[in-house]
C-alpha cells in the first residue's frame, strides 16, 4: 500500500488580508517515493503551494500533513522544515563567496542531522554522486548554469531529506542540461526513494515525471498523463 507523505485537505492561503487568495480549497494527497510534477499558469499558486508543502509558510485555513504530522501542530518550522526537506530554486541560491562543497554543508549546520566531524566527507560525496568531484572547492561564480544547479542539488540532499522539492530547478538553463537535471532528480529518486515535487513550466521537464498535476487560479484542476505531454 503507498504511504502518503503529503496530504492536503481543504487548504487556502490569502496575502494581503485576504486581498489576494492564492490557493482556494486544495486537496491533494502525495505518496511517498513519487516523482511528480505540477504544472500551470503563472500567478496560479505554484510556488505557494510548494512553500506550504516545504513548512516555508503555513495555510491561512485548512489541514497540511507532512510526513503525518500536521503542520498547525509544529511550533518550530525552522527545525521541522531542516530535517524533512530539500529545496532546490530556479535562481539555485548559492552563496557566491563559499565554494561548491562548503554550499553543501550550510544546511547540515542547524539541523543537528549530520555529525560535525562527518560534514565534509558527506558534503563531497554528495558532490561526487551529482558528477562534481572535479569542481567541489570551486566558487559559484565559475560554475555553468547547469553545474551550479546540480550544486544546489547537492545540497538539497544534505539531511538525507524525506521530501524534496524543486521550483523551475530547469528554468535557467538549456534544454540539454534541463534533460540533464531532471535524470538526475530522477536517479535521487529511484536511489534514495525520496519523494519529489517539481514546478515547471516545461512540458518535457513534466513529461519525465511520473504524475502531472494541473492548477488553475488556486486549485487544482486535474491530472494529466506525463506520456501525453510529449506528443
Ligand atoms: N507574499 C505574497 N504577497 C502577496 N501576494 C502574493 C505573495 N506570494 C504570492 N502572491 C500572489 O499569489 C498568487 C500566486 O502566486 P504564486 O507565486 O504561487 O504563483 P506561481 O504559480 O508560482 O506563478 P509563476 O509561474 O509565475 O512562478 C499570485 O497572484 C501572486 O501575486
Ligand atoms: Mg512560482
Amino acid at each position: 500500500m503507498a504511504t502518503p507523505v503529503v496530504e492536503l485537505r481543504n487548504v487556502t492561503k490569502s496575502f494581503i488580508e485576504g486581498e489576494v487568495q492564492a490557493l482556494r480549497g486544495v486537496n491533494l494527497t502525495i505518496y511517498k517515493g513519487e516523482l511528480m510534477s505540477i504544472m500551470g499558469p503563472s500567478g496560479c499558486g505554484k510556488s505557494t503551494l510548494l512553500n506550504l508543502v516545504g513548512a516555508l509558510d503555513r495555510p491561512t485555513s485548512g489541514d497540511l500533513l507532512i510526513d503525518g504530522v500536521n503542520l498547525n501542530d509544529v511550533e518550530n518550522l525552522d527545525l521541522f522544515r531542516s530535517r524533512k526537506i530539500g529545496f532546490i530554486f530556479q535562481a539555485f541560491f548559492l552563496v557566491p563567496t563559499l565554494t561548491a562543497l562548503e554550499n553543501v554543508e550550510i544546511p547540515m549546520f542547524d539541523s543537528g542531522f549530520v555529525l560535525p566531524q562527518e560534514k565534509t566527507q558527506k558534503a563531497r560525496q554528495l558532490l561526487i554522486d551529482v558528477g562534481l568531484e572535479k569542481k567541489i572547492n570551486q566558487v559559484p561564480t565559475r560554475l555553468s548554469g547547469g553545474e551550479k544547479q546540480r550544486v544546489a542539488i547537492a545540497r538539497s540532499l544534505a539531511n538525507d531529506p524525506a521530501i524534496i522539492l524543486a521550483d523551475e530547478p530547469t528554468g535557467n538553463v538549456d534544454s540539454k542540461t534541463s534533460h540533464m537535471l531532471i535524470e538526475l532528480l530522477r536517479r535521487i529518486n529511484q536511489e534514495k526513494g525520496a519523494t519529489l515535487i517539481v514546478v515547471t513550466h516545461d512540458p518535457l521537464i513534466a513529461a519525465a515525471t511520473d504524475r502531472v498535476v494541473q492548477m488553475l487560479d488556486g486549485q487544482i484542476i486535474g491530472e494529466k498523463d506525463p506520456k501525453s505531454l510529449l506528443k
